[in-house]
C-alpha cells in the first residue's frame, strides 16, 4: 500500500455547489493557485458542462496551474465528457471525472435505468473519455447505498474499460465508520483488478461523519480523499479537508500515512475561502476556527503557560498561525492575567496586582471577553512602567 494519501480537493466544484459559495472566475483562479501552493494532489475545478462561466473557470485554472492534476466533473453522458475534455486538455496533468449512480432508489427513479444499463452506460463512457485523456475517474453517486455485490462489478468493469480511480462516495452522509470500512474492506477484497487503481472516498456531512468515515476508509486501504476546504460543500458539506491532513499528521502512530500537504498553509487557504465567499468559520470548528487554539479558562491556561502540550495536542505554528490565543474572561485565572500584563509591559507590586485582578473579576463577570485596553484601564493607576 502507498504511503501516501492522495488529497482531491473539490472546493471549486462540490464546494462551490454550497449555496452561497459560489465565486466568479478571478476568485476561483486565486483559490486554485492557493491550493497549488497548499499542495493539493489534485484540484477538481468545476463541473465543465455547468454553465459558459464554469466552462471558462476550469479552462482557466488548467492553463494557471503547473505542478497539480486538474479535473472536471461530467456526468456518464457524452456531451459532459466532451466538455469536460475540451475544459482540461491543456493543463500540465488533466483528469476527466465522471460518474453515475448505482443505488437502486437513484436508478429507479433519477436514470429510471436497469443495473444492467447503468453498467454497460459507465463502461462505454469510461472509456469514450479514455479516448481523451490517460486519467479518468469514475465515481458510482450514492455508493454507500448501493448493494455492494453490484459496486464489486461495476468498479471491475469500469477499471477493464481504462478508469485509474473508482470513487466510492457516502453521496448523502448517511454511512458510518464502521459500515464504510467494510464496504471499502469489501471491493478492496473482491474487485479482483482494484490494485491497478487508487481507491478514492468521497463523504458528505449529513450526519456530521464525513471525516470519521474518510479516516475509516483510509483504515481499509483507501488511496485517495476526496475533501473541501473549511468542508464547505452540499447541504451539510463534505470532509474538510484541514481536518483530514491534521489526523494524518497528528495521528501518524494510527494511521502511518501521510499527505504532501504543506500544513503551514492551511490557515491562510482557509482565510482565503471564507474572504472570497464571505462565510465565515464557526469559531469551534476544528483546526481553523478562531478558537481552535484559544484558551479562556484558568486551569487551561495555566497549564499552558507551563507546557503548551497539557492543551494543545498541535500547534499553532504548525498551521500557518503565529500563536495560541489567552482569552481573558471570566474563567481564566492569575496566571493568564499576570502574563498579560507583563507582555503589555507592566509591572505590579503584590498589593496592586491582587486589587488589579480582583477588579478584573468583577469586570470579567459583566463581558464576555476582557480586552488589553480593559486590561491597560485596570492596571494603569497602579503600575510602574518598565
Ligand atoms: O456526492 C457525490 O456523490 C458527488 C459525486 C459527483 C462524486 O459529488
Ligand atoms: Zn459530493
Amino acid at each position: 500500500m502507498a504511503n501516501t494519501i492522495k488529497i482531491f480537493d473539490t472546493t471549486l466544484r462540490d464546494g462551490e455547489q454550497s449555496p452561497g459559495c459560489s465565486m466568479n472566475l478571478s476568485e476561483k483562479l486565486e483559490m486554485a493557485l492557493q491550493l497549488e501552493r497548499l499542495g493539493v494532489d489534485i484540484i477538481e475545478a468545476g463541473f465543465a458542462i455547468a454553465s459558459p462561466g464554469d466552462f471558462q473557470s476550469v479552462n482557466q485554472i488548467a492553463k494557471a496551474v503547473k505542478n497539480t492534476r486538474v479535473a472536471s466533473l461530467a456526468r456518464a453522458l457524452t456531451k459532459d465528457i466532451d466538455a469536460a475534455a475540451e475544459a482540461v486538455k491543456e493543463a500540465a496533468y488533466p483528469r476527466i471525472h465522471t460518474f453515475i449512480a448505482t443505488s437502486d432508489i437513484h436508478m429507479q427513479y433519477k436514470l429510471q435505468k436497469t443495473p444492467e444499463q447503468v453498467l454497460e452506460t459507465a463502461v462505454e463512457m469510461v472509456k469514450y473519455a479514455k479516448k481523451y485523456c490517460g486519467d479518468i475517474e469514475f465515481s458510482a453517486e450514492d455508493a454507500s447505498r448501493s448493494n455492494p455485490v453490484f459496486l464489486y462489478q461495476i468498479i471491475e468493469a469500469v477499471i477493464q474499460a481504462g478508469a485509474t480511480v473508482v470513487n466510492v462516495p457516502d453521496t448523502v452522509g448517511y454511512t458510518s465508520p464502521e459500515e464504510f470500512f467494510t464496504l471499502i474492506k469489501g471491493i478492496r477484497e473482491n474487485v479482483p483488478s482494484i490494485d491497478k487503481v487508487d481507491i478514492s472516498v468521497h463523504c458528505h456531512n449529513d450526519l456530521g461523519l464525513a471525516v470519521a468515515n474518510s479516516l475509516a476508509a483510509i483504515k481499509a486501504g483507501a488511496t485517495q480523499i476526496e475533501c473541501t476546504i473549511n468542508g464547505i460543500g452540499e447541504r451539510a458539506g463534505n470532509a474538510a479537508l484541514e481536518e483530514i491532513v491534521m489526523n494524518l499528521g497528528v495521528r501518524r502512530d494510527l494511521y502511518n500515512l501521510g499527505t504532501n500537504i504543506n500544513t503551514k498553509e492551511i490557515y491562510r487557504t482557509s482565510k482565503l475561502l471564507s474572504s472570497i465567499t464571505g462565510v465565515k468559520v464557526q469559531p469551534n470548528k476544528a483546526i481553523v476556527g478562531e478558537n481552535a487554539f484559544a484558551h479562556e479558562s484558568g486551569i487551561h491556561q495555566h497549564g499552558v503557560l507551563a507546557n503548551k502540550e497539557t492543551y494543545e495536542i498541535m500547534t499553532p505554528e504548525s498551521i500557518g498561525l503565529t500563536e495560541n490565543k489567552m482569552v481573558l474572561g471570566k474563567h481564566s485565572g492569575r496566571h493568564a492575567f499576570v502574563d498579560r500584563i507583563k507582555t503589555m509591559g507592566y509591572t505590579l507590586e503584590e498589593d496592586a496586582l491582587n486589587k488589579a485582578f480582583e477588579q478584573f473579576k468583577v469586570l470579567a463577570d459583566k463581558k464576555k471577553v476582557v480586552t488589553n485596553k480593559d486590561v491597560e484601564a485596570l492596571v494603569r493607576r497602579k503600575t510602574i512602567v518598565i
